[in-house]
């Protein structure tokens, strides 16, 4: 019996309007992140789902966190909270609906054609971070019009030419307004995940064969959208690929434009230039924080990309509590990776994140609902943040932080360090 039938949901019907249509019929259909994952699967040429949901190696980072985040048990207390909390937390001086967002994600267009567009609408919408990606499908200047109060924009290292391209990407940042950036710091080596590789998407060209062809086809609903929205592009770096660049000139201009890990001396350089809040994402060691928070970084985003870069590393929820308690009275905290609940996002609250975020999930939202995706994956979460917190007596997103947790996978650094 395959997954679809255990789970009795029906053949897919074909979702596609930027307007979110039955969010109640919805939720009794796709009632969790896991069961839009299941219904993803089948709904979007192989290829995409493939691009989406690999990991590095053996996909054994991916499981990993997972399984971590199960782990951590929260103890409630009881006859403290009438009602159900409220969710609003403030993050660098900015207030959002929810402590949680959407992580930058590169080409999400694959997965379904205009993802950008419903994932910055969605996030606008509901009031919660969107952030765009270097290689996302959106320009800085598009996301500002359709998301201007929740937008924040990631970076990746491009230094040739000491860093023009990187530093007009910021100028263009900062004159769009956007609220945040983000400095992405673990993609040091450029890696491949083996699940892209088999199905033709490690090749830094993106030349559809027989293959891929007859997954399209199978996929009627992705074509339509691709019809009407467009390959995936990389927007942001268009302009700069030469006139008349087509998606693989633009493809090979970012894999010699991108590459390599911000320096401690780059960074600083960065926080020099952008006067708005600062974000360094991928840190995992107590002393990086340390670091980056001495340069004057205002935010440090615990992430191990969600186990697309190497499936070694330890599940970011288990570095967070060392990370938080090393620098969280002088920096906001962020985490991501593994998160597909409300409840993650509560474990991430009481372990000592202000937000969290959940990449992945975004990406099934779109394989499953097409443009209707992203807000479900929003309402999802938040009504299950609110939910758990209401479960544990938790009157607010700070106070999950009181909370007494079991942690078996708490990775110890000693105490806290000193740089
Ligand atoms: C398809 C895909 C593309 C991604 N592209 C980027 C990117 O361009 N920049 C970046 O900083 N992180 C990128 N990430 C990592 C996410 O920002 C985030 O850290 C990760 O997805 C969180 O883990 P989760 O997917 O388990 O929620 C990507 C993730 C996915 C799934």
């Amino acid at each position: 019996m395959d997954d679809r039938t255990a789970m009795n949901i029906k053949a897919p019907q074909v979702v596609d309007s930027s307007a979110y249509r039955g969010g109640t019929k919805l939720k009794a259909r796709f009632p969790t992140i896991p069961h839009l994952r299941r219904h993803a699967r089948r709904h979007i040429p192989h290829f995409a789902f493939e691009y989406c949901d690999g990991g590095a190696g053996t996909d054994a980072g991916i499981a990993h966190n997972w399984t971590a985040l199960d782990a951590v048990e929260l103890v409630p207390r009881y006859g403290v909270m009438p009602d159900l909390p409220p969710l609003g937390v403030e993050l660098f001086g900015r207030k959002y609906a929810a402590p949680l967002g959407i992580p930058p994600m590169g080409g999400p267009a694959l997965v379904w054609p205009g993802a950008d567009t419903f994932m910055a609408k969605a996030a606008q919408q509901a009031r919660v971070p969107y952030t765009l990606g270097t290689v996302g499908g959106l320009t800085i200047e598009e996301a500002a019009t359709i998301a201007p109060d929740v937008l924040w924009f990631q970076l990746y290292r491009l230094a040739r030419n000491d860093h023009a391209l990187g530093f007009d990407l910021v100028r263009r940042a900062d004159a769009a307004a956007v609220h945040v950036l983000v400095l992405t710091i673990d993609v040091p080596v450029r890696t491949t995940r083996p699940r892209e590789v088999v199905v033709g998407l490690a090749g830094g060209r993106f030349s559809p064969d027989l293959r891929m062809i007859f997954d399209m086809l199978s996929a009627p609903g992705w074509l339509m959208a691709l019809q009407k929205y467009g390959h995936p592009q990389f927007a942001n770096l268009t302009s700069y690929a030469g006139p008349n660049a087509n998606i693989n000139d633009v493809i090979s201009f970012a894999r010699s434009e991108i590459g390599g890990g911000f320096t401690w001396e780059e960074i600083a350089r960065f926080r020099d230039r952008w006067k708005r809040p600062l974000v360094l994402k991928g840190i995992m060691h107590p002393l990086d924080a340390e670091r980056a928070v001495s340069l004057g970084v205002d935010g440090i985003w615990v992430s191990n990309h969600g186990g697309r870069q190497i499936e070694a590393l330890p599940a970011s929820i288990d570095v967070l509590p060392a990370i938080a308690a090393q620098v969280g009275s002088r920096a906001t905290i962020l985490m991501d990776s593994g998160v597909r609940s409300g409840t993650d996002v509560v474990r991430a609250l009481a372990l000592g994140a202000q937000a969290a975020f959940a990449g992945k999930a975004f990406l099934w939202g779109l394989g499953a609902l097409g443009a209707d995706g992203p807000r479900h994956v929003i309402e999802l979460l938040i009504d299950e943040t609110r939910a758990s917190l209401g479960q544990i007596g938790a009157s607010s997103p700070a106070e999950a932080n009181a909370t007494t947790i079991r942690h078996p996978g708490a990775l110890a650094f000693g105490q806290t360090l000193s740089p």
